[in-house]
């Protein structure tokens, strides 16, 4: 069960960089051989891959009854949302990148969070960010079960309340508590035992629940089961809507509580507004594939395309360049991508090949200085200029919010060749901290999210309806119009970088998908240092600081972590590949439905 850590993060020492994951020996007392978790699975019918066991086993559940891609998407997010509290839920939101095998065609499903209609563009001006973040007023409306709703209807084969079984299920019986479960609940003891209904579900004695011990959560099942049978309207306008409006209007604070916690503004009008979307993917060709990912008010599919466009455009593809593009595409980012519905984002120029080719130019063999300028996606683009000049950096840059583990993603392909890559979220590790009452679900802090202000012009400024920009990048890759690779990660904007080192790694620097995903990260967003995990510094810090980086820690929890990704590669003759991590959050679990044909 979750209790089984397959390594430590000693194994991305130096030698074992590039070697295959390595596969822990069992201890004396492990489960049986069947329940153990592992990163790579090999096989054919289908295969997942999540960063836990019971999601993974769920949604080859769904999988084995004849779901598809998307039916077992919805079942792993939902396992998730029990397994992973903290990371998923049904009150948080997500992105869905889908292939659709019998129209051979690539759509997404947006499931962000909404502000609600009484949040003003200063709503969150001059609030410390640390009081947003354990507050009502940082809940956004929920996407994910309108999500779940939309993506069953129009691609899946089985009802939401089929779907919610083997979630039901798990919240039942409960899960075994993992070092990951443990460590991220000790993280958030001091503001979960601020909210009396937090409390109670997740420190009972006042306590984390200790690594070993079975962990049920009997209102979330009640609440999963009461969904499937009443449907999505039972939230969105109705008396599970009610609950949580009460609750974000006034999170059930205990006495003597060590924070201010701030109501919300949501209505039940706001839920009963909501609608998931279905919008066209972003696209990008590299390298002769086809690269798809989440159009805004996701930054992830614009972010990516337009580095790996960049990199295209080099003579040379190396860490440097990586990290450059890197730099240049998280200034435009920043600059021109928030909410399509209430920003003009220039989607087509940023992912163009001749906006790439003029932020090209600006790459030499140095760090350029920092910050980098934001481009001018504007349809008229110079050729580089030799000697190139760097672009005058910006007079400042604005400052990063801090980018935690927080959310998670999980990847699926069925045996018809669908293909399903989500992220999902309920925002920081923990989401807002506060419980429904009874309802066994922790809301979501997305609309920390937005950038506070003030901060005129910024595209991702609040305003009533809006969705926060977001940095989740649910990837599919294809060849010839066939699926050739699914990626994503959990991360805050690390999600970017991250994804975009997996397809580095990959297409460039000729890894395998497991030594791709197990390869040491660092992540360049615009800021004047590189994060950097140990072993990346280690082994590539002093011939990247002799070109003018500066690599920095990585700060926890978890300290030098950066991302927990999940993918797919598709082999020959219908083979697939299913990758999780190795080490990283105490390693995944990736499964397939059959090992030979
Ligand atoms: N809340 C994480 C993201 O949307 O990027």
């Amino acid at each position: 069960m979750r209790s089984v850590v397959v390594t430590s993060l000693g194994v991305l020492t130096l030698a074992g960089l590039l070697a295959p994951p390595a596969q822990a020996a069992p201890a004396p007392h492990a489960p049986p051989p069947k329940e153990v978790k592992r990163p790579v699975a090999e096989g054919y019918g289908g295969a997942v891959a999540t960063v836990d066991l019971d999601a993974s086993k769920a949604a080859l559940t769904v999988l084995r009854q004849g779901g598809n891609a998307m039916d077992a998407a919805v079942a792993g997010a939902a396992a998730l949302g029990v397994t992973e509290p903290y990371s998923a839920g049904l009150a948080g939101g997500g992105f869905l990148v889908y292939y659709d095998a019998r129209h051979r065609k690539v759509t997404t499903i947006d499931g962000r969070e909404t502000a609600p209609r009484a949040m003003t563009s200063t709503a969150l001006e001059g609030i410390p960010f640390a009081e947003a973040v354990s507050s009502g007023l940082s809940v956004g409306v929920p996407g994910s079960v309108a999500q779940w709703d939309l993506a069953l209807r129009k691609y899946g084969t089985m009802s939401l309340r089929q779907a919610l079984r083997p979630a039901i299920e798990i919240a039942d019986r409960g899960f075994v508590v993992d070092q990951t479960f443990y460590d991220q609940t000790q993280q958030n003891a001091v503001r979960f035992a601020d909210f009396t209904s937090t409390a109670a579900l997740y420190l009972p004695g006042g306590q984390p629940p200790p690594v070993g011990s079975t962990f049920r959560n009997p209102d979330l099942a009640r609440t999963y089961r009461e969904l499937g049978i009443r449907g999505p309207a039972w939230l969105y306008g109705g008396d599970l809507g009610r609950e949580i409006v009460a609750t974000v209007k006034k999170p059930p604070v205990r006495d003597g509580a060590t924070r201010n916690v701030r109501s919300g503004l949501m209505e039940v009008g706001d839920l009963r507004a909501y609608r998931a979307l279905e919008r066209p993917p972003t696209k990008v060709t590299y390298k002769g594939l086809d690269v798809y990912g989440m159009a805004p008010p996701s930054s992830g599919g614009s972010t990516v395309g337009e580095a790996l466009n960049i990199l295209e455009a080099l003579p040379k593809i190396g860490l440097h360049e990586y990290l450059e593009a890197s730099r240049l595409a998280f200034a435009d980012r920043n600059a021109y991508v928030g909410d399509p519905a209430y920003t003009p984002v220039p989607l087509g120029d940023l992912l163009s090949d001749g906006f790439a080719k003029e932020r090209a130019c600006l790459i030499g063999p140095r760090a350029m200085p920092h910050p980098a300028a934001p481009g001018s996606p504007d349809g008229s683009y110079s050729p580089c200029a030799a000697p190139t000049t760097p672009a005058a950096p910006a007079a400042s840059a604005p400052e990063e919010k801090k980018e935690g583990p927080e959310t998670t993603h999980l990847v699926v392909t069925d045996r018809w060749g669908d293909v399903a890559a989500y992220n999902i979220t309920i925002e920081q590790t923990g989401g807002s901290g506060i419980v429904v009452p009874g309802r066994g679900i922790l809301l979501n802090n997305e609309l920390t999210d937005f950038t506070f202000g003030p901060a005129p012009g910024d595209p991702n400024l609040p305003a009533p309806g809006k969705r926060p920009r977001s940095s989740m990048a649910p990837t599919i890759v294809l060849k010839d119009g066939s699926p050739l690779l699914a990626v994503g990660s959990p991360g805050g904007a690390t999600i970017i970088t991250t994804v975009l080192q997996i397809l580095v790694n990959r297409l460039d620097f000729g890894m395998s998908l497991p030594d791709a995903v197990a390869a040491p990260r660092a992540s360049q967003r615009n800021t004047a240092a590189t994060q950097a995990e140990p072993a990346f510094t280690q082994r590539y810090g002093a011939e990247l600081t002799a070109l003018g980086h500066t690599l920095t820690d990585v700060p926890g929890p978890p300290a030098g972590e950066i991302g927990a990704a999940t993918g797919l590669e598709f082999l020959r003759n219908g083979r697939v590949q299913a990758v999780a991590e190795p080490a990283r959050r105490g390693g995944g679990s990736a499964l397939v439905v059959a090992t030979h044909r």
